[in-house]
């Protein structure tokens, strides 16, 4: 049967119903795959993947090319869930026209059904062009790494007087200017749980306290794919880095050692009949179709 697709509407009716909305950041297909059967609401195709896939020490070296190709990935892979798209640092950061051109781009060229952006009333014009073409906007204030030089490092953000009040104005200006729902990142949990009481749109946190409306991780975080990095509000709920380095590090010794691979996992002549059944190449999320 086919999986009704999450929408924005979909995710406004799991506020008002009082139902949590579960968010992963993923890149490729069968990432993507894998979270859309577990039953992720949102996959948001966040420009992290400058720092987890990449290497990066920021977001920032990230492209609008990039995005797209990973945009185009991660649709490939999902049936249900509601795939955002991130526009990367520079993209729109320019004029609005720079900005509604790109997320265009982003849509035409990625597939994505939504784009996000960081910035909360300096980007409202932008939101109601971008809501006023038909682009579904998602915003992200607090911590947004893109102003990384800007907010001197990765830090919770709040905290300083009038803070509170600051991201209270940013939220409802996104909320007047139509964006769908609204990334809080890194902010004291009980300016996140006023934010949410306060804007109708859906709020997702990321260490930003439990009253949320949802939660968003970085799926290579949340599934411990490097072991050295466990930051506070990251809950791990696997250490896959530790189970790939185990399957590898058999792998190799297996390998080397002449254990693999086995007769059953090798050709012969014989068997070999020139119109014979397709041996299987290569796993792909389109299997799942
Ligand atoms: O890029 C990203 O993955 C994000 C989330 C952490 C919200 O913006």
């Amino acid at each position: 049967m086919k999986a009704q697709r999450v929408t924005i509407h979909t995710l406004r009716q799991m506020k008002e119903r009082g139902e949590k909305i579960a968010v992963l950041t993923a890149y490729d297909a069968t990432f993507a795959r894998l979270f859309d059967e577990a039953g992720a609401d949102v996959l948001l195709v966040g420009d992290s993947h400058g720092m987890v896939v990449q290497g990066n020490d920021t977001t920032l070296p990230v492209t609008l090319e990039e995005m797209a190709y990973h945009c185009r990935a991660v649709v490939r892979g999902v049936r249900r869930a509601h795939v955002v798209g991130d526009m990367p640092f520079g993209s729109y950061q320019t004029s609005v026209e720079q900005g509604v051109a790109n997320a265009a781009r982003l849509i035409k060229e990625g597939g994505c059904h939504s784009v996000k952006l960081e910035g909360g009333a300096q980007h409202a014009e932008l939101v109601k062009r971008l809501v006023g073409a038909g682009i579904p906007v998602m915003g992200h204030i607090g911590l947004t790494p893109q102003s990384y030089h800007q907010l001197g490092g990765f830090k919770v953000q709040g905290r300083d007087p009038g803070g509170r009040d600051r991201l209270l104005a940013d939220a409802r200006a996104l909320e007047d200017a139509g964006a769908y729902a609204i990334v809080l990142e890194a902010i004291p949990a009980d300016i996140a749980r006023e934010i949410t009481a306060t804007v109708s749109v859906p709020t997702i946190g990321i260490g930003a306290g439990v009253d949320c409306d949802g939660q968003v991780l970085v799926s290579y975080d949340m599934l411990g794919m490097d072991e050295s990095f466990k930051p506070r509000f990251v809950r791990r709920y696997a250490t896959l880095g530790a189970t790939i380095k185990d399957a590898v590090g058999r792998y190799v010794s297996e390998v080397r050692g002449g254990e693999f691979p086995s007769d059953a996992e090798s050709f012969t002549v014989a068997e070999n009949k020139a119109t014979g059944p397709t041996i299987g190449m290569y796993s792909t999320a389109n299997t799942t179709k």
